[in-house]
């Protein structure tokens, strides 16, 4: 059931990257003989999407099994394996896209990840981090509902994630020794009338993430403040969420950071 909700979380993550996501796939240059590994897998949402589309092979590593259990069943169409993307368990330039989604703030060491990543990808290959969130440049409007950015950076990093690795995936790309390195930034956009299926999803996640933060009535309180802003047609609420790409060197040397 725990997988289950992770999944619909997931699922729900993907529809804010879907519009660059595309975008990217068309750099990848997909043909029936590509190779392309996802990291940090999770439930499958990515990995089946490129699966389906059935112009590629697709592997998918989770270091949580569960997860990891959960893909293969949602996605027969892919390769699932339980690894740590510090030490992926796949011989030198097997692949020729490795990428990642809602990942690297997640782990120990993004550096070593990025040169796991290289590795395993053939010269000339594409890395591609394709969202990676900032709180830290985090925008709520209207100002009652500034502190819930604060909470939730805070809370993502009590549970172990970096809520600034947007902001350092270009300096990471680069210094990972990528080649033609291009970091961007995803829009926002709001529309006038509020998703209440997407509203009460995203609140169940803050339930969630923001338990040991806040009281049961703080909790009431911010979500009706929310929800007035939103049906007047008011309420921003941007997380800048980064993406880079970059091309494996021929003489690949990784930083073995
Ligand atoms: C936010 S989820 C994203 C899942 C998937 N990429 C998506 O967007 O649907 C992050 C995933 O990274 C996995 N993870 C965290 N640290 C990891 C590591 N060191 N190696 C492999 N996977 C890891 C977690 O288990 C989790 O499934």
């Amino acid at each position: 059931m725990r997988m289950h909700k992770l999944h619909q979380r997931y699922q729900l993550q993907a529809t804010w990257t879907a519009p660059n996501r595309r975008r990217l796939y068309a750099t990848f240059n997909l043909q029936h003989s590509t190779r392309i590994l996802e990291v940090g897998s999770g439930t499958g949402v990515i990995t089946r999407e490129l699966s389906s589309s059935g112009s590629a092979h697709v592997y998918g590593v989770d270091i949580d099994r569960h997860a990891a259990a959960y893909a293969f069943t949602y996605d027969p169409d892919s390769n699932y394996g339980i690894a740590d993307g510090h030490r992926l368990p796949f011989k030198e330039g097997v692949f020729d896209v490795a990428l990642c989604h809602y990942f690297l703030l997640w782990v120990a060491n993004p550096n070593r990840i990025l040169d796991e990543m290289i590795r395993v990808t053939r010269p000339g290959g594409m890395l591609a981090a394709i969202a990676e969130p900032d709180y830290g440049g985090r925008i709520d409007h209207p100002s009652t509902l500034v502190a819930l950015g604060t909470l939730q950076a805070r809370a993502l990093e009590s549970h172990g994630a970096d809520p600034r690795m947007g902001r350092k995936l270009r300096a990471l790309f680069s210094q990972a020794g990528l080649q033609s390195v291009f970091a961007g930034v995803l829009a926002g956009e709001w529309r006038s009338s509020p998703d209440e299926e997407a509203f009460d999803s995203e609140w169940e996640m803050l339930r969630e993430d923001l338990g040991s933060e806040l009281s049961e009535q703080e909790y009431k309180d911010f979500r009706r403040l929310d929800h007035e802003a939103t049906e007047q047609g008011e309420r921003i609420l941007y997380v800048p969420t980064f993406y880079a790409v970059g091309i494996v060197a021929n003489d690949k040397k990784t930083s073995n950071a």
